[in-house]
């Protein structure tokens, strides 16, 4: 045991984690006044810290490994197993450029305006319908622009099916019960699915245009030369795809944060990128999604007195950093302007995770997660008009994951 940090008291403290969902971490830095303290969670001592200074050891690749860090039951549904996430050093970096070059900001650019133009095409079915449910909306348009924009075919009829399948390997992470087996169904079918594609385009049977996501991963090579086998491209091609959908959920954060916070929407009528960036930034850091990171230590050292023993799980808190009141002034405020100050650390905003993305884990996605957020908002304010019929729009901390009840219902909706 670490004699000069917090240990919290009880034998195991996974139910806890359970219930205290998003605010596990943050409620145990609050209680024992350190940014740093030892849990056992899983039948495991865990090393839990929070705040910019925690990210930047955990993002520092000498110290700590991702080989042995995800949960199997994890791999199975949220990741993939053996994939970029589990990777370390340069088999890592090798694997990450190829990420990064998928999302350079002419790529971001296109995927944004074919989400537009997929949302304008929505108008006159919805001006038809009594009412939709955004999320719902959301994530099958996200869908079939994940596949357009990647090179990925995909029949209309099965849109729906292949986006749930997607949502369902997302909100598998933390379940336990029928929650994670529907994600391990899903992972399953789309893995068999992509596979078949890549094998097809290997074999010639679908073309590749060069530079699609498709093509890049049917024909990478590792740095032995030889190409990802079948599968594997298969499940790299997923964390392209998957992700993308993802991004349903920010969206729909987005549409609740605009109906309590409706002074913005006069701001964002005028069409001012920096306006649209900063909200956007806003309900990135204001809203639960990623709850925590982790990392096995690699090598033993001593941080602030802990001993990080060899092997160790150790998790970084994404949510309590990007609340934490020392890096913002009233956290638990949704204030976009807070943005115009904020001086672009790589360490204090980390909702998809913290440092430089070209070097470790961190996100590759995140410029494509903020243009197609930009564009949603863009839509939302400027090119409909909609009711918000009574609903549930709460979500709960301490359910991880978590989103609005209602999915955002919108009625009443009419071309602007
Ligand atoms: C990694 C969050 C969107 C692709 C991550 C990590 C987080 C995260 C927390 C882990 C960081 C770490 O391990 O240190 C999110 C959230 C998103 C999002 C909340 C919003 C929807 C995207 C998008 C893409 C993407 C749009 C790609 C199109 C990836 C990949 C990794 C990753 C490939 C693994 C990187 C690595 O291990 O090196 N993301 N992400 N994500 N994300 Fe995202």
């Amino acid at each position: 045991l670490n004699e000069r940090i917090p240990h919290d008291k009880s034998l195991d403290n996974s139910l806890a984690l359970i219930q205290e969902g998003y605010l596990f971490i943050s409620n145990r830095v609050e209680r024992y006044h350190s940014d740093i303290f030892e849990a056992r969670l899983m039948g495991q001592n865990v090393i839990c810290m929070s705040g910019a200074e925690a990210a930047k050891i955990f993002y520092d690749d000498e110290k700590f490994q991702r080989k042995g860090a995800a949960p199997k039951r994890v791999q199975k549904t949220l990741f993939g197993q053996n994939a970029i996430q589990s990777m370390d050093g340069e088999e890592h970096i090798h694997r990450k450029l190829l990420f990064m070059s998928l999302m350079t900001p002419p790529k971001q650019d296109r995927l944004a305006k074919l989400v537009l133009e997929q949302w304008m095409a929505c108008i006159p079915e919805w001006e038809q319908a009594e009412q939709i449910v955004l999320l719902e909306e959301a994530k099958d348009i996200l869908c079939r622009v994940a596949c357009q924009w990647a090179g990925v075919p995909i029949e209309e009829t099965e849109v729906k099916e292949r986006a749930d399948d997607f949502i369902s390997m997302i909100y598998a992470f933390g379940a336990v019960g029928p929650q994670h087996w529907k994600g391990r169904r899903a992972r399953t079918r789309t893995e068999n699915w992509i596979r078949e594609i890549i094998e097809n385009v290997r074999n010639e049977s679908i073309k590749a245009e060069h530079g699609s996501a498709l093509h890049e991963m049917a024909f990478h090579k590792k740095l032995d030369g030889n190409q990802l086998d079948a599968q594997m491209a298969a499940i790299e091609l997923i964390n392209v795809l998957r992700p993308i959908v993802a991004i349903a959920t920010f969206i729909t954060y987005a549409a609740l944060a605009l109906q309590e916070h409706p002074e913005y929407q006069s701001i964002l009528e005028v069409e001012d990128e920096n306006n649209y960036e900063r909200f956007a930034q806003e309900v990135r850091r204001y809203y639960p999604f990623g709850p925590f990171v982790g990392a096995r230590v690699r090598k033993g050292f001593i941080w602030k007195d802990c001993k990080f023993k060899e092997g160790m799980l150790v998790l970084l808190d994404l949510y309590g950093t990007n609340h934490d009141v020392r890096l913002w002034d009233n956290p638990n405020q949704f204030r976009p302007e807070r943005f115009k100050e904020w001086k672009g650390s790589l360490f204090d905003f980390i909702p998809q995770g913290g440092g430089d993305p070209a070097k470790g884990h961190r996100c590759p996605g995140e410029g494509i997660t903020v243009e197609v957020m930009k564009v949603s908002l863009n839509f939302l304010v400027n090119k409909i008009e909609f009711e918000v019929p009574n609903q549930d729009m709460n979500y709960s901390l301490d359910e991880m994951p978590t989103l609005p009840k209602s999915g955002f219902i919108m009625s009443d909706i009419k071309r602007k």
